[in-house]
């Protein structure tokens, strides 16, 4: 999102991080530079690339894939297939360009449409879901993706500080009050929801990353010490 001035923290950052080497990247960024496209901040994409090297995600959604930047991140980071929604026409068809630009497709499934109606359509499990989609919704869909996670699967959303406003580092833009409203919802309920492990952080504009717990019999006689009996050598501290 084009936004308030950044933060002395994020011009340093920025200016540590090294510069997008890869010109299919280049090109996208470019092209959202020129037609004024909302697209990840770049602090907020090296954690996202990071994450998802980490994680090594198979299957992953994206909400809101504009021109594709963070699709770009995503599928580069890892070698899972990306299902990706956006409800923007023009955005949706020059993702669709870059896709085949990049040699992408074959690891791409695009849904044209609003989000509201394609999330409840799923019906698999995915282990990585990225939402970078409309902010009022990210509590009506929180729901909905945890029950799509598989076990230990990661949500990552982006913009949940939604430039300050929610904590009220920054005045509160009146006509933005159901989107800072919503999203203070969102943070709450994600954050007290046990069957998740969240964390939120000021990285960009603000991130949520929630693993899902795995709450299979097995793992939950590990948490609990279950079956585990000390051995005289495992005494070492
Ligand atoms: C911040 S942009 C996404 C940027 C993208 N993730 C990136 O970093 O390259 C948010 C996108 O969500 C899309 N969007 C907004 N409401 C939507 C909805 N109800 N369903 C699907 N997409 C939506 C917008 O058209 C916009 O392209």
């Amino acid at each position: 999102m084009p936004f308030k001035t950044p933060s002395a923290n994020s011009v340093y950052i920025r200016s540590v991080l090294p510069a997008e080497k890869d010109e299919n990247i280049k090109r996208i960024l470019d092209y959202a530079d020129r037609n004024v496209i909302p697209v990840l901040l770049p602090e907020t994409a090296a954690f996202l690339k990071q994450l998802v090297y980490i994680k090594q995600p198979k299957k992953i959604l994206e909400i809101g894939t504009a021109i594709g930047y963070s699709s770009h991140i995503i599928l580069g980071a890892c070698d899972g297939h990306l299902y990706t929604i956006e409800a923007d026409e023009k955005s949706f068809y020059k993702a669709g360009e870059f896709f085949a630009l990049s040699g992408y497709k074959e690891r791409v499934t695009a849904y044209l449409g609003d989000a509201n109606e394609i999330i409840p359509m799923f019906s698999g499990k995915f282990d990585f879901i990225f939402m970078d989609g409309p902010k009022t919704r990210y509590i009506q869909y929180l729901p909905y993706l945890k029950r799509m996670l598989d076990k230990d699967g990661v949500l990552l959303c982006d913009n949940v500080l939604f430039n300050g406003m929610v904590s009220g580092e920054a005045d509160m833009v009146k006509k933005k009050a159901t989107i800072v409203n919503a999203l203070d919802l969102f943070l709450r309920t994600i954050a007290s929801d046990d069957d998740f492990i969240t964390s939120i952080l000021p990285v960009g504009d603000g991130v949520s990353l929630s693993i899902l717990k795995d709450r299979s019999e097995n793992s939950e006689s590990v948490a609990s010490g279950g079956n585990y009996t000390a051995k005289k050598e495992d005494n070492c501290l």
